[in-house]
């Protein structure tokens, strides 16, 4: 048996191989809502035969969106709709699991496909945005964000506590807070974006500190038998990248104290002057390095889709669990093309019962 079809467990949650599906944003939601559109894609992505899969980017307020698009779970309405997905995500055999977050000063945004920049000043579909100092990110994201009080730090976090307990309440069984990619969290943890000089900026600990008050928050709501993970950016491929690593690893550390049972190794994207190595499993190395120095299980993805680098990735130990997206956009039931090259006994079984049968009688 491959790596990759080995069982993995964390807390009262087993999967059943080291596939999961990571966040994608899907863009086609109105005011946070879950149409059609997410109910087919999510369960579709779930009968494919990955062993997670992790809904997108949801976000915990109306402003917490990265577009107009963006799904929220800020009211009853789209919690009642994302149980539904969460549903037919287990009834088709995998664990559901969701991204709660806050795109912060990259908030209000266009769709990827309509510019990806920011929502032009005075256009009503745009919104304020906030964020932990009035730096823009820049580029096609100039709109300057409106640095956060300390009232806006207890809003977002108990929004982040809402959040959570409506993803319990729905029905998911694996909760990822979106700590990466600079929005919100990232940018209270980034040199590039936090320039406060109270004790939420600073140094290590004033920069960590809301990333580490809203796991802690959150954890206290989140059920004790249900993983509570976090995706972060661990580097920013800015040329201070040990430094940020060795931050990085240290926050994991204490995160992991607190109860954080994975992370989800991603990069920063706090600056659009960072130079990232992008190529097939290009983070492998620094998710191992993670893993070993701050001692919990961790996944990441990037590239990491070939069944000879997904394989690698669980057998060599770089990772947990590999984070497959386009390949899955591309096809749903991708799981199974890798059960096939990587030669696993009767590899139709791994999509659900009306499928694998005929593929196997007639393969
Ligand atoms: C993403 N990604 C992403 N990441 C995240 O943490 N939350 C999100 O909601 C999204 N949204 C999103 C939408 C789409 C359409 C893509 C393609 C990507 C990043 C994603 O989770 C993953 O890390 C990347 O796609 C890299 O993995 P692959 O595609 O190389 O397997």
């Amino acid at each position: 048996m491959s790596a990759l079809f080995t069982p993995f467990t964390l807390k009262d949650v087993t999967l059943k191989n080291r596939i999961a599906v990571p966040p994608m944003c899907q863009y086609s939601a109105t005011d946070g809502v879950p149409n059609d559109w997410h109910q087919v894609h999510y369960s579709t992505l779930a009968r494919g035969g990955a062993s997670l899969v992790i809904v997108e980017a949801t976000a915990v307020s109306p402003e917490g969106r990265i577009t107009p698009g963006c799904l929220g779970i800020w009211n009853d309405e789209q919690a009642a709709e994302l149980a539904k997905i969460a549903k037919s995500i287990k009834a088709a055999g995998a664990v559901p699991g969701i991204q709660i977050g806050h795109a912060g000063r990259k908030a209000s945004a266009n769709l990827p496909w309509e510019g990806d920049d920011h929502i032009a000043e005075g256009d009503p579909r745009g919104w304020a945005t906030i964020a932990p100092s009035a730096v823009a990110f820049g580029k096609h994201l100039p709109k300057v964000p409106k640095e956060m009080t300390k009232a806006d730090i207890q809003r977002v976090m108990a929004d982040f506590v809402a959040a959570a307990k409506r993803a319990r309440d729905a029905g998911f069984e694996w909760l990822e807070l979106h700590f990466a990619h600079g929005y919100l969290a990232q940018s209270f943890f980034s040199v590039h974006s936090n320039t406060r000089t109270d004790e939420y900026g600073g140094d290590f600990a004033g920069r960590s500190r809301f990333l580490i008050e809203t796991f802690d928050a959150v954890n206290a709501v989140w059920p004790k038998n249900l993983p509570i993970t976090a995706r972060f950016g661990v580097i920013e491929y800015d040329g201070r990248d040990e430094e940020t690593l060795a931050e990085s690893i240290k926050l994991t550390r204490i995160l992991r104290e607190k109860g954080l049972d994975m992370l989800n190794v991603s990069v920063g994207f706090s600056t659009w002057e960072a130079q990232i190595p992008w190529g097939a499993g290009f983070l492998a190395p620094v998710s191992r390095r993670v893993r070993a120095e701050a001692g919990l299980p961790v996944a990441s993805s990037w590239g990491v889709a070939s069944a000879q680098i997904a394989e690698r990735c669980i057998s060599e130990e770089d990772m947990d669990l590999v984070m497959i997206g386009r390949a899955m956009l591309a096809n749903p039931h991708y799981p199974y093309a890798l059960a096939k090259e990587l030669g696993e006994d009767n590899p139709s079984w791994v999509l659900p019962a009306p499928y694998a049968h005929w593929l196997e009688r007639y393969s």
